[in-house]
């Protein structure tokens, strides 16, 4: 289990907001639009919505990320409700939105349950848009040190999006598909190219094992010798795929999901 309050998860949001950004257009946000923004984090996409005249809220388990989310809506002089909640037991009213958006979200958390309630919480003819990530590229194989050293202690099971128990190919266009089809919404895949950049291979990793929430909680599981002996393997997988010789750049593939429910 990932306590995503913990470290500075809000550097991991700034890297992100492309994402949040393509969300938000493909929901094709317009004034007086309700959204929900599901497993917000920090409020990358509840707050460009609200910035479109939207009435947004925003739902995430970890309550420090929603003060953080707060704090950016005041900032930016928009107001959106803020609730703790969890994807798979939303706390919100059954067709109350007009779209439901889940920035690199909802894949941390059992895939039906969430689907189901995404569903549940937009109103008939909505629509729901998800950004996911594919397996392919750097930093997926860098994640994938962290998830196979956790696999091996028996902490998580091998496979999955994340550290999450959900073993679940969130970027694989036909499992979204099947996801969807028993609500009989229409999944429509755009593939994009999603860029990390930092000073060097070397200092992304540290940027990673020292603050990012997943690999914060991966140490806990591991023990100290077992998290640091990680760092070695992940700077050799981030050196191969730099696309950067003066600093650290790869460019992952993730997916923006549009769903036309009926
Ligand atoms: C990678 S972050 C994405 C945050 C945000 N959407 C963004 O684009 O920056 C994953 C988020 O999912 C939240 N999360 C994970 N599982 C959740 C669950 N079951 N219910 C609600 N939030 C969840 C975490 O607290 C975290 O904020």
């Amino acid at each position: 289990m990932i306590d995503w309050g913990t470290g500075t998860y809000e550097l991991t949001a700034t890297q992100l907001a492309p994402a949040a950004e393509r969300a938000v257009a493909a929901a094709e946000i317009v004034p007086g639009d309700r959204v929900l923004d599901v497993a917000c984090g920090t409020g990358n996409a509840a707050l460009l919505a609200a910035m479109r005249g939207a009435q947004v809220t925003g739902v995430d388990q970890a309550e420090r990320l929603l003060e953080v989310a707060a704090g950016r809506a005041r900032a930016a002089g928009v107001e959106v409700d803020w609730r703790a909640g969890d994807a798979v037991a939303l706390p919100c009213e059954d067709d109350a939105f007009d779209a439901a958006l889940s920035v690199f979200g909802v894949i941390f958390a059992p895939a039906a349950p969430a689907v189901a309630e995404l569903v549940r919480v937009t109103a008939p003819g909505g629509r729901v848009v998800l950004v996911t990530w594919t397996r392919e590229g750097t930093v997926a194989a860098g994640s994938g040190i962290l998830r196979r050293a956790m696999a091996d202690t028996g902490a998580i099971p091998a496979a999955g999006p994340g550290l999450d128990p959900a073993v679940v190919d969130w970027g694989d266009p036909e499992h979204l598909a099947g996801l969807f089809a028993p609500h009989g919404g229409e999944v429509e895949v755009e593939r994009y190219g999603h860029a990390f950049e930092g000073a060097s291979p070397e200092a992304f990793a540290d940027e990673w094992m020292e603050r990012h929430p997943m690999w914060l909680s991966g140490r806990e599981a591991l023990g100290d010798e077992a998290f640091a002996a990680l760092r070695d393997p992940l700077v050799a997988v981030l050196s191969e795929g730099n696309e950067d010789p003066d600093a650290f750049r790869a460019t992952s593939t993730a997916l923006v999901v549009h769903v036309q429910l009926p």
